[in-house]
């Protein structure tokens, strides 16, 4: 049996700029090429692996640290992992990348770059509604820090272009890298 080399394609941006979206697309679009796939989505995440833990700077870095390790240990056994949580901290998504590449696995850093106008224009889960209206303090990109990455390993304009353009640039990006056998292009 070929085993293929597992990998971390781990998505940071804003909320609503669309990583659940897009792992959502990206997902069976890797399956359907024969990898075995994992998602550690932040929402899920933080109502398992990470409840309990809020949204301090401390807190966040847990979670993305966690997040991390979990995706370490899965594609160092050839899985490929998709992360989907905000992962705001510069430092911190490089911690992350750090351990992940410390067992020689591939990571890569994309980054959805829908700004703050675009993914509160939408409001998807009408968050940022109740962060206007102080419900939510410490929320990101209106009261608490959002670094976007300086060198991504690709950077999407999720604000502009339809999410199957924004998936097939990722999945070339793949295909580029030698992570995923080239398909007959992506299923639309
Ligand atoms: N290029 C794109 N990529 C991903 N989502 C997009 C794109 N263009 C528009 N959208 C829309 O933006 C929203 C993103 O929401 P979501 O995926 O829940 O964001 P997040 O998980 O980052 O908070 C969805 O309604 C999606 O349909
Ligand atoms: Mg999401």
């Amino acid at each position: 049996m070929t085993q293929r080399h597992g990998f971390v394609v781990w998505f940071t941006g804003l909320s609503g700029a669309g990583k659940s979206t897009l792992t959502g697309l990206l997902a069976p679009e890797l399956r359907r090429r024969g990898l075995a796939v994992e998602v550690l989505d932040g929402d899920e995440v933080r109502a398992h692996l990470s409840k309990g833990l809020g949204f301090s700077r401390e807190d966040r870095d847990t979670n993305i640290l966690r997040i991390a390790y979990v995706a370490r240990l899965l594609a160092r056994n050839g899985v490929a992992v998709i992360t989907a949580a905000i992962s705001p901290y510069r430092e911190t998504r490089n911690a992350a990348r750090a351990m992940v590449e410390s067992d020689g696995v591939p990571f890569l850093e994309i980054h959805l770059a829908a700004s703050l106008e675009a993914c509160e224009a939408r409001d998807v889960k009408g968050l940022y509604a109740e962060a206007r209206a102080g419900k939510r303090p410490g929320f990101t990109g209106i009261d608490d820090p959002y670094e976007p990455p300086l060198i991504p390993d690709l950077r999407l304009d999720t604000g502009s272009e339809r999410p199957e353009v924004s998936l097939a640039a990722l999945v070339r990006l793949l295909e580029e890298r030698g992570l995923v056998p080239a398909g007959e292009g992506v299923a639309r």
